[in-house]
This record gives structure tokens, sequence and C-alpha cells, in this order.
């Protein structure tokens, strides 16, 4: 009679185990034959049948987050893995959904975009390259350095520790002219895999730095505002995106009952929380958490938000992918007060954004434009008196998605980098 549960029966499991502990580099094909695929439900009974196969499936939605968002005429794109497609695709076929394939292997693609990584000059801090991706470590001491060699301009900072005790850093930018000044908040990285919104929040940094002597625009900004940038808000969750999973979006907190890590940092605050667009199950992309503010990471930004809420007038916070830039609310079909001021704010930034590239975002409220969530950070900051938030979804609109190859981080940042300037300078005049 073979043994059962004895050493040879525990071979397989362990070498599982040391598969999951070595770093993605390593991981040999964890995305293999994993597909992207895009379709757009034409009916409702398209809807129904999408919902239930995305409820039912181990699939992983990418736009919209979650499959309570799916709508007729709604773009979705989800990542389905290699044994799930072989009977996703089929079924989909029968029923006469239509599907496009955007990716055909996520693998495949991944390389693409690190195998060029190691290729690049790992150049010194005072060359840092902005066009390639950085890890929170290599973030962590570009802000350090910039600290030490810009005292002028930047002061870093940390407003609290994340679940796993790593700092969660700031940096204030800005020229100390005179005592108090009007202040903008920017925050990049709430959701893990969106790597373009932290190499937005550096690059943004970067043209500060550089230009502010020579562009009159920039040193009026910085004369007039500080600058609070947090480079990467979900440091835990864009680590493990580094080390172990390329698309994690949550952050990394336990969860007593469920073996599920992980809240939605975007879904997490206390405004209309976990009503409509969110979800209570702890395995859910779009979890809601326990409670408001149970991830570290969210009370520590909330309470500085709360504690400076005089004097920051903007907050503006990063995302992708979709190319749209929002603003309240998120959480219900309803126009703000002062709508007009936000809206030629947003109309005007989104004209300086198509003036580099030709590349048209859509804007509006975050309901009617992208979808109805709970408890976002922009509805949370304009709740508590922010006048000005918006959400910015980086791009592309679904080609590349997540792994937007490092090409594009330029002309990205570039286009985006006028559209935040736009809104600062709307800021500076009275719009009433
Ligand atoms: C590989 O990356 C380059 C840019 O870095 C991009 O133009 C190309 O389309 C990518 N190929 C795939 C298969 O993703
Ligand atoms: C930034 O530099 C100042 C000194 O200029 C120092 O007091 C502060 O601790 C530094 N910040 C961090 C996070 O190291
Ligand atoms: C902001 O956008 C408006 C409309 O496109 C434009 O008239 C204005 O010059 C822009 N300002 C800056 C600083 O880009
Ligand atoms: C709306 O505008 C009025 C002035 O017209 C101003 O007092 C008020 O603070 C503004 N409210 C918001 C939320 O911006
Ligand atoms: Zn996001």
């Amino acid at each position: 009679m073979p043994l059962r549960g004895g050493p040879a029966a525990l071979l397989p499991l362990c070498l599982l185990c040391l598969q999951a502990a070595l770093p993605l580099r390593a991981h040999r094909g964890r995305y293999a034959g994993d597909k992207v695929i895009r379709v757009v439900p034409k009916s409702e009974r398209e809807t129904q049948i999408l919902r239930a196969a995305f409820n039912r499936l181990k699939v992983d939605l990418w736009q919209p987050s979650s499959p309570f968002y799916i709508a007729e005429g709604t773009v979705t794109d989800v990542r389905v893995p290699w044994n799930t497609s072989r009977s996703l695709l089929p079924y989909l076929q029968q029923a006469n959904v239509q599907y496009t394939i955007l990716i055909s292997d996520l693998q495949k693609a991944i390389e693409n975009q690190t195998g060029s990584r190691s290729h690049r000059n790992r150049r010194s801090l005072s060359e840092y390259n902005y066009e390639v991706y950085h890890s929170l470590e290599e973030i962590q001491d570009w802000m350090h350095h910039l600290n030490e060699t810009h005292s002028d301009l930047v002061h870093m900072f940390s407003v609290g520790k994340s679940y796993e005790g790593r700092p969660l850093f700031v940096l204030k930018l800005g020229k100390r002219s005179r005592p108090y000044k009007k202040a903008v908040w920017m925050d990049c990285g709430i959701h893990a895999r969106e790597w373009i919104g932290p190499a937005f929040c550096q690059w943004f940094v970067k043209e500060a730095l550089q230009t502010y002597q020579t562009d009159p625009v920039m040193r009026k900004m910085l004369t007039q505002l500080y600058f609070y940038i947090m480079p990467v808000f979900n440091v835990d969750g864009y680590h493990f995106s580094w080390t172990h999973d390329r698309f994690w979006r949550k952050t990394r907190s336990k969860n007593t009952r469920f073996r599920c890590h992980g809240v939605d940092a975007n879904r997490n605050w206390k405004v209309k929380w976990c009503d409509e667009g969110a979800s209570f199950h702890p395995c859910d992309d779009t979890y809601c958490g326990p409670f408001p503010e149970s991830e570290p990471e969210v009370k520590a930004v909330a309470h500085f938000l709360r504690k400076h809420r005089k004097q920051i007038k903007a907050y503006l916070s990063f995302h992708a992918y979709a190319q749209m830039l929002l603003y309240p609310y998120s959480y219900k079909y309803a126009t703000i007060p002062n709508f007009s001021c936000v809206e030629l704010a947003a109309y005007n930034a989104v004209n300086a954004l198509q003036s580099a590239y030709g590349v048209r975002y859509r804007y509006g409220p975050a309901s009617s434009t992208l979808y109805v969530s709970s408890g976002s950070s922009m509805d949370w900051a304009y709740k508590n008196g922010i006048p000005y938030a918006f959400a910015f979804e980086l791009r592309d609109t679904g080609h590349f998605g997540f792994l937007l190859p490092e090409t594009l981080i330029k002309p990205t940042c570039t286009e985006t980098m006028l559209a935040v300037k736009n809104i600062t300078l709307h800021l500076l005049k009275k719009c009433h």
C-alpha cells in the first residue's frame, strides 16, 4: 500500500512553495498563454451572459474593475488564464458573443517589457532615467537623493506606515517664499498594477526641478503653491506587483476569515463607504475593506489631508487606464456645486493635453463618464472641502492596458504635464 502523505507526496507541494517565493523573473511563464480579450456586450442578454461567466470563472477584469459594472455598450477588457480560456472562448463563440483578442500571450507581452529593461543603462541617481519603470526601492532612493540635493525646493517626509511596515513617503515641493501658500496634493499608484502612475509622479517632480528657472509658468507654480506628491500610495501592493504578481491591484492586508489579501484602496474611504460599485467580499478586486480607513495607507493620507484641508485646494489622483479626466461625484449621478468651475478646468486641461500629440481624453463626472463607485479618494477629498478634486485615467485605452510600454512613458507624461499645469493655473485664478 503506498504511503499517503509521506515525503514523496509532499514533494510537488514544496516545489510549488519554492516557486511562489521566487521573484517574478524566475516564474517561468506564470501568465503563459493567458489572454486579454475585449467584449462590448450588444444587448441585455450578452450582458447577463458575461456577468454570469465572469462571476463564475476565475478571470481578472481589467476594465471595468468588477462584473457589476458590465453593461450594454461598455468596453469590457478581461484577463483570461489559459486554462479558463479553453472553456470560456468556445462558450462565448457558441453563445454568439463577439470578442476580440487584445493580447494573445500575456507572458510574452510581459517579457517584451521586462526584456528591454534588462538591457537598459542602470544610470546613477544624478542621471536618473525617467523613461523606464522603477521599483519601489529605486523610487525611494530617488526621493532620498532629491531631499539631499534639492533641499531648497524639496522636503521629504513620511505620513505613516503601510500594512507591511513601509514608510509612506511624500515630497513637499515648492519655494519656501512665504509662510502661507495654497497647496496641491497629488498621489500616484493607489492601484498597484497601474505603473504609469508612479512614473508620472516622478516625471512631474523632474520637470518642476529642471524647468522652474527657465519656464515662467513652472516658476509661478512653485512660487505660489506647494505640491504634496506621493509617488507610490500603495507601497506594499506596488512592491508585490514587481515581485510576485504584475496584475495585483489592492493593498496587501490580511483578512482574518479569508485567504485573500488586500483591500481596494480606492473603495476604502469614508464617503458612502461600500455602497454601489464596491464589494463586501474580501476576494474581490473592489473589496471595500472591513470598515472605512481600515487600510493604514488610506488612514494615513486621510489624516494628512484632513489636517491640511484649509491649505489644499486641489486633489489629483493618477490611475490607468482609460484616457479620462474625472471629477466628483463617483458615488452618485448628481452635479456638484460650482460645477461650472470644475468643468471648465477639466475642459481646458483635456484641451491642453490634446495639444501635445492629439490624444483626446474624455472628461466628466466619474459616475457618468466611467462608472459609479463608492468610497473613492476623490469623492472623499471633495466632501472634505477640497474644491478641485480630479482623477486621471492615463493611457492607453486597452491596446497595452496595464502593460503600457516604457517607450510611451515620455509622451504620456509630457501631455499629462500640460493638463496638470493647466489645472494648477486655473486654481490661481478666481473662477467666480
Ligand atoms: C513590445 O514592445 C514594443 C515597445 O517597447 C511595442 O511597440 C510592441 O508592440 C510590443 N510587442 C508586444 C507583442 O507587446
Ligand atoms: C529630508 O531632509 C531633511 C534635512 O534637509 C531631513 O531633516 C529629513 O529627515 C529628510 N527626510 C527624510 C525622509 O529622510
Ligand atoms: C489652458 O487651457 C486653455 C484652453 O485650451 C488655454 O487657453 C490656456 O492657454 C491653457 N493654459 C496653459 C497654461 O496651458
Ligand atoms: C462654491 O463657490 C462659492 C462662491 O461662489 C464658494 O464660496 C464655495 O466655497 C464654493 N464651493 C466649493 C465646494 O467649491
Ligand atoms: Zn486605478
